[in-house]
């Protein structure tokens, strides 16, 4: 096991990407506290994982709701090693000319509030726990952290961000804490949009052709499923194996940057 007696802290781990992480790194030996948005997703770990987990229910987008998620691990396992950033909203490919001006500009602050302000407030109330551990931190990012396609320009730019933020922040932190990125390419899941444009109902597993679109821009030829990712979460985690590795972001998406085959 990889992550014997590690502690981490997920956000948005109650479904998705984040709930496969969890999964994983409790199979891994780890403890985990899980910060999610939802009661029923809170009452859904709980039973699941029993005392493996410790869940708090919360906006990634205030600060006392993650420190609170912080606290909360730290007076039940004692210690906090890696804290993972995950939490996060799509687009659904919303474009600059066919969206007006209004829904625009309160898109942006949903996206770039959750998918960016949540992961420098995450990461800022659990600073002291990590360096006391010295320990790491792990930033969801996505294949749209260097690639066009995978959604429209608001979620592109701030998951572009989010690569800014590994990068700037395993500087500033090293040498006492690690920061890397896991970059997932179209991954079935419930990713939803922004309240704003009423698109926080919507998911993304119910797009018509959602898997034929994804499988059509990968050499691969398949989307992914959420638990392809967790392994590398676990590499990056892993004191052993990620002992050497800060700042680096590693891509999960079937290989989109090769480039596309032709039709056969
Ligand atoms: N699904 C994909 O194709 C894909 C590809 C690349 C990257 N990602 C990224 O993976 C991460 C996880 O997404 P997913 O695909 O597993 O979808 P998901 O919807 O299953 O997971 C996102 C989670 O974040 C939670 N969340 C949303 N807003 C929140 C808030 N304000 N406060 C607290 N929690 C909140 C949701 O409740 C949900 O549980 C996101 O950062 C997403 O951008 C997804």
């Amino acid at each position: 096991m990889r992550l014997e007696n590690q502690v981490a802290l997920v956000t948005g781990g109650g479904t998705g990407i984040g709930r496969a992480v969890v999964e994983r790194f409790i199979n891994e030996g780890a403890t985990v506290g899980v910060m999610v948005k939802e009661q029923t997703h809170a009452d859904d770990l709980t039973t699941t994982f029993g005392d493996k987990v410790v869940v708090s229910v919360g906006d990634v987008r205030k600060f006392e709701d993650n420190q609170r998620a912080v606290d909360s691990v730290v007076s039940t396992y004692g210690k906090l090693d890696c804290f993972v950033a995950n939490a996060g909203i799509w687009d659904y490919m919303g474009s600059l000319q066919e969206q007006d001006a209004t829904t625009i500009e309160n898109s942006y602050a949903e996206l770039f509030d959750i998918n960016v302000k949540g992961y420098v407030l995450g990461a800022k109330a659990a600073l002291p726990a990590l360096k006391k551990s010295r320990g790491s931190m792990i930033f969801t990012a996505s294949s749209s952290s260097y690639f066009t396609g995978g959604g429209g320009f608001l979620y592109v730019a701030t998951k572009h961000a989010v690569q800014g933020l590994i990068k700037a922040l395993a500087w500033e932190l090293a040498p006492e804490i690690r920061v890397n990125g896991v970059a997932p390419g179209g991954t079935l899941t419930n990713l939803s949009g922004p309240a704003s444009t009423g698109m926080d109902t919507v998911h993304m597993l119910d797009a018509p052709g959602i898997e034929e679109l994804i499988a059509g821009i990968t050499p691969l030829g398949i989307p992914a499923q959420p638990e392809d990712h967790a392994g590398i979460f676990v590499l990056l985690a892993s004191r052993e194996d990620g002992r050497y590795m800060t700042g680096t972001t590693i891509l999960s998406d079937g290989g989109i940057g090769v480039g596309k085959r032709p039709e056969e």
